[in-house]
C-alpha cells in the first residue's frame, strides 16, 4: 500500500532540515520496506512569492490527499512588514485548521550526551520526559481581529475564544497519552483572570474526574509554570493547555534539550492523518549555510512513522539513529562542545542515515 507524504519546505532552513528528513524517510522506506510516495508543495513566504497566497489551493489540496504533512518551516524578514494583508505564518495557521490538527504534541526529552548543551545545571535536568499538548486550532490564534483608529491613535483587538467541545477533545488526547507515559496529566491555564482559563480548568477537571480518574491531574497557572519548568522540570509528566500558553512555554521548554533545534512535533486530529514539524522557525539568520541541526525534523519524521503511518518499529529506528549520532558527537553548532567540531546539517543527516541502512 502506498503511503502519501506531503513536502511541505517553506522558508529559511525549511528546505534544508526537510532535505535531511527526506533522506532518513527515503532509508527507513528502504530498510522496513514501505512504499511511501513524497511530493512537494509550497508553503509561507515561498507561496506568497510565486503564487500571492501562503496556502495556496493545490497545497491544501495535496495535504488532504496524504497521510501525513512534513512541514519545515515558515516565515523570514522579507515578509514581515507587520501591515502586510498576506503573511507566511497564516499558511501554517491555515493548513493546520484546515486538516483539523487540534492537539499539537511536543516531547521533551534529554539525551544525556547533551546535558552541558542546556543553560540549566546537569542535576535539574535528571529524570526530564516530558510532554507538551498544545492546543492548536482554536484561542486567541483564530479569534476575531480588530485594528482600528480613534481620535485618540490606534486600538488593536485579539479575541481568545474556546468552546468546551475544543476543550474536551484535546484533554482527552492528553489523559489517553498520560495513560501510556507516567500516568501524571498537568493543566496549564490562568484561571485566576481569563474567564477561557476557569473554562478550562471546570471543563477539563470533569472530563478528569468521569474519564480518568486512574490518572494523577492537577492544575497550574502559567506564569508559575513557567518558573517550575526551571525549578523542577522532571516534576512535569504530560501538561496540557490552550494555544498560545503552549506556543510560549515550549520554547522555553526546548532549552532544557539544549537546543530549539532538537524539539519535534506532531499536529493531530480525529483521525490518522498528522502534520510533522520541528518547533523551531526558520532562523533566517542561519538560512542556506548548512548551519541548521535537522534533528527536531528527523525526529518529527520518527513521530510520523508513528503517529500516521503506524509502524512503531521504524519510529524507534529512527531515535535510536538521532541517539546514536549524538553519541558519535556528529551535531550542528547549537550542540557542539569546545572540543567538538560542528557538523553541517547534510552530514548530521547522512550520518542517522549511515545508523539506519
Ligand atoms: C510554532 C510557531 C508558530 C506558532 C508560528 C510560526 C505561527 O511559533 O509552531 O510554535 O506560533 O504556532
Ligand atoms: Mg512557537
Amino acid at each position: 500500500m502506498t503511503m502519501h507524504i506531503a513536502l511541505l519546505p517553506g522558508d529559511g532552513i525549511g528546505p534544508e532540515v526537510v532535505a535531511e528528513g527526506v533522506k532518513v524517510l527515503r532509508a527507513v522506506a528502504q530498510r522496513f520496506a514501505l512504499d511511501l510516495q513524497l511530493d512537494e508543495g509550497l508553503i509561507g513566504g515561498a507561496a506568497i512569492d510565486q503564487t500571492g497566497q501562503p496556502l495556496p489551493p493545490e497545497t491544501a489540496a495535496l495535504c488532504e490527499a496524504a497521510d501525513a504533512v512534513l512541514l519545515g518551516a515558515v516565515g523570514g524578514p522579507k515578509w514581515d512588514d507587520p501591515l502586510a494583508p498576506v503573511r507566511p505564518e497564516q499558511g501554517l495557521l491555515a493548513i493546520r485548521k484546515h486538516l483539523g490538527l487540534f492537539a499539537n504534541l511536543r516531547p521533551v526529552t534529554i539525551h544525556p550526551m547533551l546535558v552541558d548543551a542546556s543553560p540549566l545545571r546537569p542535576e535539574r535536568l535528571e529524570g526530564v520526559d516530558l510532554l507538551v499538548v498544545r492546543e492548536l486550532t482554536g484561542g486567541i490564534y483564530f479569534g476575531a481581529k480588530q485594528l482600528e483608529r480613534d481620535a485618540a491613535g490606534e486600538w488593536a483587538s485579539d479575541l481568545c475564544h474556546y468552546h468546551e467541545t475544543e476543550i474536551v477533545r484535546v484533554v482527552r488526547v492528553a489523559a489517553n497519552l498520560a495513560r501510556t507515559r507516567h500516568g501524571k496529566l498537568t493543566l496549564v491555564d490562568k484561571a485566576n483572570v481569563l474567564e477561557t482559563s476557569r473554562l478550562w480548568r471546570r471543563v477539563t477537571t470533569r472530563v478528569m474526574q468521569e474519564e480518568f480518574s486512574d490518572l494523577s491531574y492537577d492544575w497550574m497557572l502559567v506564569d508559575a509554570c513557567a518558573m517550575h519548568l526551571l525549578r523542577k522540570p522532571s516534576d512535569f509528566d504530560v501538561i496540557v493547555t490552550e494555544n498560545m500558553f503552549g506556543d510560549i512555554l515550549t520554547d522555553e521548554a526546548s532549552m532544557l534539550a539544549g537546543s530549539m533545534g532538537m524539539l519535534p512535533s506532531a499536529s493531530l486530529g480525529a483521525g490518522n492523518k498528522g502534520l510533522y514539524e520541528p518547533i523551531h522557525g526558520s532562523a533566517p539568520d542561519i538560512a542556506g549555510q548548512g548551519r541548521a541541526n535537522p534533528l527536531a525534523t528527523i525526529l518529527s519524521c520518527a513521530l510520523l512513522l508513528r503517529h500516521s503511518l503506524n509502524q512503531e518499529a521504524a519510529a524507534r529506528a529512527v531515535e535510536a539513529a538521532v541517539s546514536a549520532v549524538i553519541e558519535a558527537g556528529c551535531v550542528t553548532g547549537d550542540l557542539a562542545r569546545p572540543d567538538q567540531r560542528a557538523q553541517s546539517t547534510s552530514a548530521v543527516g547522512d550520518a542517522v542515515v549511515a545508523q539506519l541502512v
